[in-house]
């Protein structure tokens, strides 16, 4: 046995930088959050590198007197609590004295600071074990806190960095929900000498409009609840900004952005019914309580908490959230019938079951038709009702086809069909498609090549922000190609390739079909509706679309019949 032994101070830090300093990103949230607490109007975040040759965040916040510069790198110093009853209501986004300990130990760091009463600016360094003399510089009041080459001095976590489109991407992530969360805060963002991006202080929505988009803005409903301290404000997505992934899912508990499984499953919920099958919510909202309700310390890099009131505060959110989506009783049913044609055309026709002549034999998942008959099962169309229906006359009456969902469908089975036959058959596109795409997804592109040749897509590198893709799914490439590709190249981003092409695989067929099939809207000619209906007879499973919606219905002449009370 080797003796026990008190671990120097500066390992003992990066042991704890293991927990806090992941990656760039983390070293950037931390910084961003100390900018705040000093009560910063306007920050200025600069990057190399994605973050691995350079972190710095330069605030116009209170400062760091001459004498205190030497305790801010020190272990478990802090001027933010005192004391556990400090601890128990912390306001503030840091409070264990840590952060930049933990980053002065694998990295170099420099502060430059400046406080209101002070007659100039003051700077200290620190690297690894050595922390320098505090220096006198010339600046305004605020604090530049400036981290360069992440891990240089442990090489084995610098090994796990990633590409630096990677490493910015995750930046740029930590920068979008700071500057969710503050919007009269004014944030800019630098990447290898680049602004990148530029926030005046402004009004919640804007902030939002800026960051997730004019359409996230104007398809959502604004939520605002008060119950004594608690009060729950922000934007639910409405169904047109629902996501095939979690990703824009922004809750923020006094302030701090947090993954909380209580607070997203009380979201799911009152999303239930909304929202078909897969679809994910997009919503930014923000939960305000009295700080002793809430337990921040319960995770190294806070991103977690705790209620202690988990209860009441599942219901509060819930309840919320759904008179949000619904303002009034009598407005919910009309809002669900727009989105689920089924159930509606029933109610709508008081009929106790729909009764489909040609009925889906569930073993074989075929429509089947009586061996004499020659009319086709699904009958020639008739019409296009308000862009959305084909009405159709067949043998039994009239059958009436939601026909996005049932081409989604169509495509579907055929992207699946020739997936499993290898691969999706690609189409060389004459002008390649040109993708705005964050770096992140840049990366995702150039690291799973082979995947997305699988999937039928061909994409290169058209810049750091842009990508040109070259080849597209033959049956998708009369769509639009880059929106296709954008969402493909997301679904890889969060979920890894393996996944995507395993677990996810159906997800991920759905997502594409949705894009290929035709839009609401679309007028379609006699024939185009006829081979519609005729694809439909050959395509298994196409009595309900991917995401579980009846994709058909029948009427027959005897349900007709009962509907105009005209015995026969
Ligand atoms: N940008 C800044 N402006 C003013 N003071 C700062 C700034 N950054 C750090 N400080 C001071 O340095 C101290 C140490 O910062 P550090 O981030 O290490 O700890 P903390 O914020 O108190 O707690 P935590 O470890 O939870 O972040 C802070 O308490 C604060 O007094
Ligand atoms: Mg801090």
């Amino acid at each position: 046995m080797r003796p026990i032994r008190v671990l120097p101070e500066v390992l003992v830090s990066q042991i704890a930088a293991g927990e806090v300093v992941e990656r760039p990103a983390s070293v950037l949230k931390e910084l961003i959050e100390n900018s705040l607490d000093a009560g910063a109007a306007a920050l200025t975040v600069t990057l190399d590198e994605g973050g691995i040759r350079r972190v710095q965040v330069e605030d116009d916040g209170e400062g760091i007197a001459r004498d205190d510069l030497p305790l801010a790198l020190a272990r478990h110093a802090t001027s933010k609590i005192a004391s556990l009853e400090d601890l128990e209501a912390v306001a503030t986004m840091g409070f264990r004295g840590e952060a930049l300990a933990s980053i002065a130990s694998v990295a170099r760091l420099a502060i430059a600071s400046r406080t209101a009463d002070s007659p100039h600016g003051c700077a200290i360094r620190a690297e690894g074990a050595y922390v320098g003399e505090v220096e006198p510089t010339a600046r305004e009041r605020g604090t530049t806190v400036s981290v360069e080459d992440l891990y240089f001095n442990t090489p084995a976590r610098r090994k796990f960095l990633r590409t630096e489109a990677t490493e910015f991407g995750h930046c740029e992530e930590v920068f979008r929900r700071a500057a969710l969360a503050r919007p009269d805060v004014a944030f800019t963002l630098r990447h290898n000498g680049r602004v990148a991006s530029h926030l005046r202080s402004q009004p919640h929505g804007d902030r939002a409009a800026a960051l997730l988009g004019r359409e996230f803005l104007h398809g959502s409903l604004p939520v605002e609840a008060q119950a004594g301290t608690l009060r729950l404000h922000g934007l639910a997505g409405g169904p047109q900004a629902a996501r095939a992934r979690a990703d824009a899912q922004y809750f923020f508990v006094n302030g701090r952005f947090v993954r909380d499984r209580l607070l997203a499953h009380a979201a799911r919920q009152a999303y239930a019914g909304q929202l078909h099958g897969e679809r994910q919510p997009a919503y930014l909202l923000f939960l305000e309580l009295d700080a002793r309700g809430v337990d921040v310390n319960v995770h190294p890099a806070k991103t977690e908490v705790r209620f202690r009131d988990a209860r009441s505060m599942h219901q509060f959110v819930l309840h919320a959230l759904q008179r949000a989506l619904a303002p009034s009783a009598a407005e919910a049913p009309v809002a669900y019938a727009t989105v689920s044609a089924g159930p509606a055309i029933q109610a709508a026709f008081a009929m106790e079951q729909p009764a489909p002549l040609y009925r889906f034999d569930p073993a074989s998942s075929v429509v089947s038709l009586p061996e004499s008959e020659k009319a086709p099962p699904l009958g020639y169309a008739l019409a296009q009702l308000h862009g959305v229906y084909i009405l159709a006359q067949n043998e039994a009456g009239l059958v009436l086809v939601d026909m996005h969902a049932a081409h989604e469908r169509i495509v579907y089975e055929k992207l699946r069909a020739s997936l499993d036959a290898g691969a999706v058959s690609a189409q060389q596109l004459l002008v390649p498609a040109a993708l705005k795409a964050e770096a992140l997804d840049v990366a995702t592109a150039e690291e799973n090549r082979e995947a997305l040749a699988r999937l039928g897509f061909e994409m290169s590198v058209a810049g750091p922000n842009e990508l040109a893709v070259r080849a597209a799914p033959a049956l998708l490439a009369g769509g639009d190609v880059a929106a296709l590709a954008r969402d493909v190249l997301k679904e890889l981003r969060e979920f890894g390739v393996e996944q995507v092409l395993a677990r996810r695989r159906d997800e991920l067929l759905a997502t594409m079909a949705c894009h290929g099939a035709v839009r609401a809207n679309r007028a379609l000619a006699p024939a185009e509706m006829n081979a519609l209906l005729r694809e439909m007879e050959q395509t298994e499973r196409s009595g309900s679309c991917n995401h579980g919606r009846p994709t058909w219905y029948q009427l027959t002449l005897a349900d007709l019949d009962k509907l105009f009370l005209r015995g026969r």
